[in-house]
This record gives structure tokens, C-alpha cells and sequence, in this order.
């Protein structure tokens, strides 16, 4: 097992398995249909989707964890100069880790990598937004210290306002 940059090779492989993880999200943790979200919508969710891709793939803070060829596990993060008075602070877009793959230290070690490399860039700190619900998140993230009681990111729509 190995913890490497996310490269163009990963597209197609990261993005089946970062959809599998927002489809349990959604049907597990918020308890919705996956069928309710149009394939337009499925399209654009996940930082893999065609428009974001690129983006996380060059931000230097993205890793996918590979057992031989397969990728097994990824984080899509980035660097954020400025927030909440913090500068150069690393924001966490998404994890996840195949399921057949899980409780054996593969998404701790995907953010410990991104701590670390991280942390050479300059980073200060690093954001990620934790739904309460998810369990498995959470604990992940208490144990490699992150601060995580009652936290959640509130978020407005601006094509809305
Ligand atoms: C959250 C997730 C990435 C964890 O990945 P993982 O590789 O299984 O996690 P690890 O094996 O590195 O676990 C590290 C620690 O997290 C905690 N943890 C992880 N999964 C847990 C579970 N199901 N139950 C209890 N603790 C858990 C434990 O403290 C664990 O340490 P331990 O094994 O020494 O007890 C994985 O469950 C996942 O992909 N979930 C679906 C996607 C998701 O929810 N992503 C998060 C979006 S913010």
C-alpha cells in the first residue's frame, strides 16, 4: 500500500470510488434516495467531477492511496491563502477509503501525507467539515487531533441570494 500524488491516470479509477462514497453518504448518513439526484447533478458532485478535477490534481495536497494499481483511498484538498484570519490555511474537500479497505490505517495515513506535505508548503492549519452523524469521520479526525465537537461549516447558496 502507498500514499501517492493524485495524478490524470487516477481520473477514472477515483472518481467510481469517490462517487460509491457520496452515494453511501447520501443514502446512510443524510438517508436519501440516490435515484433523486438526476445524473446532471451526479455529474457535478465530488471534488473528481470533471470541473474540479484539475484543480485538486495540481494543488500539490491531493493523494490517492494504491494497492498495486487500485486505488484504494484519496483526499482532495487545498491550499486557501486567507480564512477566518487564518493565513495559508489547508482546506479538506473530501476523503474516503474503499470499503473493502477500511480500519486498516489507510485514511489516516492519506491525512497524515497531507499534514505533512501540507506543512512544508507553509500551511497553518487545516479545515474539514464533518457531519456530526458520520461516525467514522469524526473519530478519524479526533485521532489525528483535530478539534471537532459541534463543528460544521454553514453554508449559503449565492445563486440564491
Ligand atoms: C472515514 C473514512 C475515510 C475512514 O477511513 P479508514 O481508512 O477506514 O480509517 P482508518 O482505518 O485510518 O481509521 C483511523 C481511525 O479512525 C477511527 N475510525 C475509522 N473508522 C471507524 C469506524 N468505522 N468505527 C470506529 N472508529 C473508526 C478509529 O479511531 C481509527 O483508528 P483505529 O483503527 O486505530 O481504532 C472511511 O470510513 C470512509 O471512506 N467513509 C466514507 C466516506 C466518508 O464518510 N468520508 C468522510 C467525509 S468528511
Amino acid at each position: 500500500m502507498k500514499i501517492v500524488p493524485l495524478t490524470d491516470e487516477d481520473r477514472v479509477s477515483v472518481r467510481m470510488l469517490e462517487l460509491a462514497c457520496i452515494r453511501e453518504y447520501v443514502e446512510t448518513i443524510i438517508g436519501k434516495k440516490w435515484e433523486e439526484f438526476d445524473q446532471e447533478v451526479r455529474q457535478k458532485l465530488g471534488a473528481s467531477a470533471s470541473g474540479s478535477f484539475s484543480h485538486y490534481r495540481d494543488s500539490g495536497l491531493s493523494f490517492v492511496a494504491k494497492e498495486g494499481d487500485k486505488v484504494v483511498g484519496f483526499v482532495f484538498a487545498q491550499m486557501i491563502p486567507w480564512v477566518d484570519g487564518i493565513e495559508k490555511a489547508i482546506w479538506v474537500e473530501n476523503i474516503g477509503v474503499d470499503p473493502e479497505f477500511r480500519r486498516m490505517g489507510i485514511g489516516y495515513m492519506l491525512m497524515r501525507r497531507l499534514a505533512e506535505e501540507g506543512k512544508k508548503m507553509g500551511g497553518n492549519v487545516i479545515h474539514s467539515s464533518i457531519s456530526p452523524d458520520n461516525i467514522s469521520s469524526l473519530l478519524l479526525h479526533k485521532k489525528l487531533g483535530f478539534l471537532a465537537e459541534d463543528r460544521k461549516i454553514a453554508y449559503l447558496d449565492l445563486s440564491n441570494f
